[in-house]
């Protein structure tokens, strides 16, 4: 935390007025990792394939939506009370009842636990007091499901299909904490996979999903023996759930939810048939048979994505501190540095370099202090590549490039950098 505090990734939300719970504010660091992660998963995700499209539907939806996913009914945790102060926790959250208890010096009275809505109100409209009440999107998963017949009538998409979304999400969780894990707005990256109604497809489908998140993740770079599959017990699933599966992450306040993959039925559909009145049905272009498709969904957080790559590349050792992230999820990919900022020559040059590369990656520029602390900085930064132009720059237009992971250096012709770059980069 006090890294990414002091390197630009993660501030406290509104911290000049004490902070707001549960929320946090990207730094420029901090900015370019979500980018990065929400790019590689698109591209992954969309771009790469053929059968699925993407979406950005609206954060605020006409609150029957709520109604018919049933979130307003469902969309609960249980709360308790301590009676001495009036603290609220998660009935299930052992621990920190336990540690609340010890803050009193006794074991202390609880209220019955009572079912508390996370959803998030807001107040629409202009006219004091006639302002309609609506919520802001407890999960950004119905902006999909309201859109369904829309991007079947919108493209030529043919079932098994996917649509996918990135967008922020609002929770009035009971207790957030552990940094930005659980937090009361965060972003998700999900796709809602809809398939043929029948069992068979089904677990077919929840285990093709099950594999292509887990490589995902390790494919950038998450230890493989930091990951694990969790099956969630019956009384554990959320309301909409056939099956649900979570991807968990090793933290080190223990092995935590890293994403969702749920089969969904044809909850989402039938329900908002239900309530909108609108038949939501897929019809078979080749059969002409009508059906309300099931659903598999994959639901990850990018602020999560985003803590657990930083906390699986943290590493200390020679006296270094580097963030290991995978070169492709790094905020800067490459620093650039004359080797002395008081000689205008390795200035120059090093300029003519920073101005180019910027065209094509995130490049970092440092002139100060002595070389040792800048590549320190950059180690920190996770930035993969340090380019320093020396005085044998000026006669053969070579540079030397330092890799983070080894501190080991090569020497590059200038007109072969970009090409040396994108290589290791990929
Ligand atoms: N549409 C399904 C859905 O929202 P979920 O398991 O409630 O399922 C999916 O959430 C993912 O969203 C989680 O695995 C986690 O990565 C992220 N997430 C959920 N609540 C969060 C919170 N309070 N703070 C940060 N991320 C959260």
């Amino acid at each position: 935390m006090a890294l990414c505090k002091r390197r630009g990734f993660i501030y406290p939300g509104s911290e000049i007025y004490g902070g707001l719970g549960g929320t946090w504010d990207y730094g420029p660091l901090g900015v370019e990792l979500k980018n990065n992660i929400k790019r590689e998963w698109w591209k992954d995700i969309v771009q790469l394939r053929e059968d699925i499209v993407g979406i950005d539907s609206a954060i605020m939806m006409n609150p029957k939506t709520w109604e018919a996913s049933g979130h307003v009914e469902a969309f609960t945790d249980p709360l308790v009370e301590c009676k001495v102060c009036h603290a609220r926790f998660r009935a299930d959250q052992e621990d920190s009842i336990n540690e609340h208890e010890k803050s009193h010096g006794k074991s202390n009275e609880w209220t019955e636990p009572q079912k508390f809505n996370l959803l998030v109100k807001a107040y629409l409209g202009v006219l004091e007091g006639k302002q309609s009440e609506i919520y802001l999107r407890g999960e950004i998963t119905q902006g999909v499901h309201v859109n369904f017949k829309n991007v079947l009538d919108s493209t030529r998409i043919k079932i098994p299909f996917g649509i996918a979304q990135i967008g922020k999400a609002f929770r009035n969780e009971i207790t957030p904490g552990n940094f930005t894990f659980r937090s009361r707005e965060f972003e998700q990256m999900e796709v809602q996979y809809y398939i043929e109604p029948e069992r068979g497809e089904g677990e077919k489908w929840f285990d093709y999903w099950k594999k292509q998140r887990m490589e995902w993740y390790t494919k950038l770079g998450i230890r493989k023996d930091h990951l694990s599959f969790r099956n969630h017990e019956d009384h554990e699933r959320a309301h909409y759930a056939r099956d649900a599966c979570d991807i968990d992450y090793h933290a080190p306040f223990g092995w935590s939810e890293f994403e969702g993959i749920h089969n969904r039925g044809d909850w989402d559909l039938s329900r908002h048939e239900q309530y909108s009145g609108q038949s939501m049905k897929y019809k078979d272009p080749d059969t002409g048979e009508e059906y309300l498709p099931w659903v598999i969904e994959t639901s990850g957080g990018v602020d999560r994505a985003a803590l657990f790559f930083l906390i699986d590349a943290y590493w200390e050792g020679d006296g270094r501190i580097v963030l290991r992230l995978h070169p492709k999820l790094a905020p800067y990919k490459v620093a650039v540095f004359p080797l002395l900022a008081n000689k205008p020559e390795l200035v120059k040059k090093a300029k003519e370099i920073y101005e180019d590369l910027k065209k094509e990656f995130m490049v970092a520029w440092d002139d100060r202090g002595n070389i040792g602390g800048r590549y320190a900085a950059q180690d920190e930064a996770g930035t993969p590549f340090c380019i320093t132009v020396d005085f044998q720059s000026l006669k053969d237009d070579t540079v030397t490039v330092r890799y983070r992971d080894t501190a080991k250096q090569d020497r590059v012709e200038i007109v072969e950098l970009k090409e040396y770059l994108h290589d290791k980069i990929d």
